[in-house]
């Protein structure tokens, strides 16, 4: 698929086929997260790869909307330093949304689904990831292969109209 093909297809995916995700493809995944810009390129982010069955189950009760990861193929958890994140909140934030969308462009490419859930209970996430108390998970990104249709491009999707978006020199 190419990039303007992948931009158009990728859409949350929160069910899945049961159909596990090649580690090759999964390290191209995590590659292109890795490959991602950061603020002064200080790449605050280290990524949990979760692929046991009771392991995404248990993941998938930090937040009432990650149900979706317990029937992944393979979650991805962004984690940062809590250090990190206080002295640059915005910029972690920022940071971390941009390897989101690097992984989801590339798990797009390969036809798999991705989607994105937040954290609610952290302590609960530290626990299932083994974190140490230093660090922070602070989104989780599942992925698989969709149960309802493969990933094309969308004809209509739903975003506020171009014009309403767009706006060309001045406000
Ligand atoms: C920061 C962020 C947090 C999100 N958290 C969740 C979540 O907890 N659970 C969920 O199902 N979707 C979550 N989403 C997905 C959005 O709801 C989704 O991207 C949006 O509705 C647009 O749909 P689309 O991605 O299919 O185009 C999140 C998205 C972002 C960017």
């Amino acid at each position: 698929m190419d990039t303007w093909d992948a931009i158009r297809a990728r859409r949350n995916v929160r069910q899945y086929a049961d159909r596990p995700i090649d580690r090759a493809d999964l390290e191209r995944i995590l590659e292109a997260g890795r490959r991602s810009p950061s603020s002064r390129n200080w790449q605050p982010w280290h990524f949990v790869v979760v692929t046991d069955r009771a392991q995404l189950e248990e993941l998938s009760g930090v937040w009432r909307g990650a149900g979706h990861v317990a029937s992944s193929a393979a979650t991805v958890a962004l984690v940062v330093a809590g250090k990190d994140q206080d002295e640059h909140p915005e910029w972690a934030q920022y940071d971390l949304g941009q390897a989101t969308a690097y992984l989801m462009l590339a798990a797009t490419d390969l036809g798999i689904g991705s989607a994105h859930a937040a954290v609610g209970d952290q302590s609960e996430a530290q626990r299932v990831l083994g974190l140490p108390g230093t660090h922070r998970c602070l989104y989780l990104v599942a992925f698989g292969y969709p149960a309802d249709r493969p990933l094309q491009p969308l004809q209509r999707p739903d975003r506020r109209p171009f014009d309403d978006v767009v706006h060309w020199g001045r406000f």
